[in-house]
């Protein structure tokens, strides 16, 4: 499976974290950047990733900034991508199971390299359930 990544200044090093905690895990990673702690603009980099997997280039996306909300507004404005910002196991688990996010938003400066990692094995894990939810996915795919 591959996963596309992108990330601000804000969440440069806890994009360095992750890229290889995610190649350990076996996944195939698409490093969009930043490469530097740089001040750079996030909608840059939140469109990027989106376009990644609306292009279906990747099969899922991450983005990163301070808050992780600037990445995830940015996202959400390619068509096609679900974005959900995430911080703790049960967002995680919710936003596939019920929203079936393709892209996960993380909090650099609020979300720990540690606690990073729970949310992302949890959403990674999780698969959509279907039935009513679909039904409301289908209708956010309209829009
Ligand atoms: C950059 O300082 C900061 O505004 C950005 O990383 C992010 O938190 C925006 O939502």
């Amino acid at each position: 499976m591959k996963i596309a990544i992108g990330s601000d200044h804000g969440g440069f090093e806890l994009k360095q974290h992750l890229v290889p905690f995610l190649e350990r895990r076996g996944y195939d990673v698409m490093d969009l950047g930043t490469n530097t702690d740089e001040s750079v603009d996030y909608p840059i980099y939140g469109k990027m990733v989106g376009e990644a997997v609306r292009d279906k280039k990747a099969d899922l996306g991450i983005v990163i900034c301070g808050t992780g909300i600037g990445v995830s507004i940015a996202a959400n404005k390619v068509h096609g991508v679900r974005c959900a910002l995430c911080t703790s196991e049960f967002m995680a688990r919710m936003s596939r199971c019920h929203n079936d996010a393709n892209v996960l938003a993380l909090g650099g400066r609020t979300t720990t390299p540690l606690m990073a990692e729970v949310i992302i094995d949890e959403w990674l894990k999780q698969v959509c359930e279907g039935g009513r939810h679909q039904r409301r996915i289908d209708m956010l795919n309209e829009m």
